[in-house]
């Protein structure tokens, strides 16, 4: 690895003397450690020992006007290859999420298009607290990256999530984001969240996909170094940052724009796509007749765009598709994937009572022509991140 230069943002916390460490740790690799200190957090840590293990000047005001003249702020974030944050606190990820710039610190991560990492550390209430997650969330899905929290004691003698991830587990973290990831130079396209089928200009038909696991999983391609295109329905979650997005609402302009971009390495039908559509969806708002007589709707199948890209000329390599079962899962998951000719299926029990649609939680079993593999239950996002990982290997 050629020599990398890390900005190391150190909040406020009393995680903050890890960062001593992890400054330390980082050198022993030979990189290269800029520290930045929020003014927080020298009541934590002394500039004077984070300079001297890093061995640089230490940066925390954002009215420096030597360092303004010497290196903006602007400079200052983008000659690194990582912005880490450690530990990032419930205020400073709240700034973040807001793109608040009224400090050095929130100015740098608001200023830079560099990848960003952060190792949150704080209380296990303020970790829990919705509007904690809700910023978390806000963050994932802008691309950074999150190490830890963890369970365990805390200094504020409680236990529970909130503790900083281990500083080896950072370090490990650190260096992987620095390695160019295993999909640089690859093209994934991804397909998610549900389809809109129009009855008139006001109504239509869906179902409650909620575009997470989708979208999760476009975020974890573009973490490996994929290059993504994401055709996505109306889904409830924003979009991945980092990924080039194609908004469409029905099944047919689904497949239009999944085929107008093959070819491309790989394929992850994570659409729950509508299998119907009315025929002859009406231009004008149908009204109720003063008779009382009820609308009739008349149905007709929408293309499968698993089985047309798995099937047509244009092949990606690798083809994945979905199976969102409520009974005989792994039956109906098998035959589904010979049926569609895609190479694996990822069969999940879409039953309500499993909560997995519309929930952060998944349990899947993956099908590929050695059989099924099952996975234990996980976040949706590390199912998406061992499922990235599974491709990049499959491509490699
Ligand atoms: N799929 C698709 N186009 C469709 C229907 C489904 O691309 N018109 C894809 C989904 O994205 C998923 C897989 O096919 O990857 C299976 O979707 P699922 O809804 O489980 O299966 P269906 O084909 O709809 O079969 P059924 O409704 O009979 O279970």
């Amino acid at each position: 690895m050629d020599a990398k230069n890390v900005l190391l943002i150190i909040a406020g916390g009393i995680a903050a003397f890890k960062a001593l460490d992890l400054i330390r740790r980082l050198r022993d690799r030979g990189i290269t450690v800029t520290p930045v200190l929020t003014k927080a957090a020298q009541e934590f840590v002394t500039p004077l020992s984070v300079s001297a293990l890093a061995a640089s000047k230490v940066y925390s005001d954002l009215f420096d006007l030597t360092d303004e003249a010497e290196m903006g702020h602007i400079e200052l974030s983008r000659s690194a290859d990582l912005l880490c944050v450690v530990p990032a606190t419930a205020d400073l990820m709240a700034k973040m999420a807001q793109g608040h710039a009224d400090d050095l610190a929130s100015t740098l991560l608001l200023a830079t298009d560099t990848p960003v990492m952060i190792a949150p550390a704080m209380n296990v209430r303020m970790w829990d607290h919705p509007a904690t997650q809700r910023n978390l969330a806000t963050l994932v899905g802008d691309g950074v990256q999150v190490v830890g929290p963890v369970d365990g004691p805390m200094a504020c003698g409680e236990f529970g999530p909130g503790r900083m991830a281990d500083v080896p587990d950072i370090v490990a973290a650190i260096e992987a984001a620095l390695t160019d990831g295993p999909l640089v130079g690859k093209r994934v396209l991804v397909t998610s969240g549900p389809t809109h089928e129009p009855i008139d200009p006001v109504r239509y038909i869906a179902n409650r996909s909620s575009g997470a696991q989708g979208t999760a999983i476009a975020a974890a391609l573009r973490d490996l170094g994929a290059e993504v295109d994401f055709v996505t329905g109306p889904a409830d979650v924003p979009p991945p940052a980092g990924v080039t997005v194609h908004p469409v609402q029905t099944a047919q302009a689904m497949l239009d724009k999944v085929q107008s971009l093959l070819p491309v390495d790989a394929a992850v039908c994570a659409a729950a796509v509508a299998d119907w559509r009315v025929v002859g969806a009406a231009d004008e708002k149908i009204k109720k007749d003063s008779k009382g007589t009820l609308p009739t709707l008349t149905f007709a199948e929408n293309p499968d765009i698993l089985a047309t890209i798995s099937q047509g000329k244009n092949r990606p390599r690798l083809v994945v598709g979905f199976a969102a079962e409520t009974e005989n899962v792994l039956d109906h998951a098998t035959a589904k994937r010979d049926r569609k000719g895609c190479d694996w299926i990822v069969a999940n029990d879409v039953s309500p009572e499993t909560g997995i649609m519309g929930g952060d939680r998944n349990t899947v079993t993956v099908i590929d022509e050695n059989g099924a593999e099952p996975w234990d239950d996980m976040p949706k996002a590390d199912v998406a991140r061992r499922l990235a990982a599974r491709i990049a290997d499959a491509l490699a």
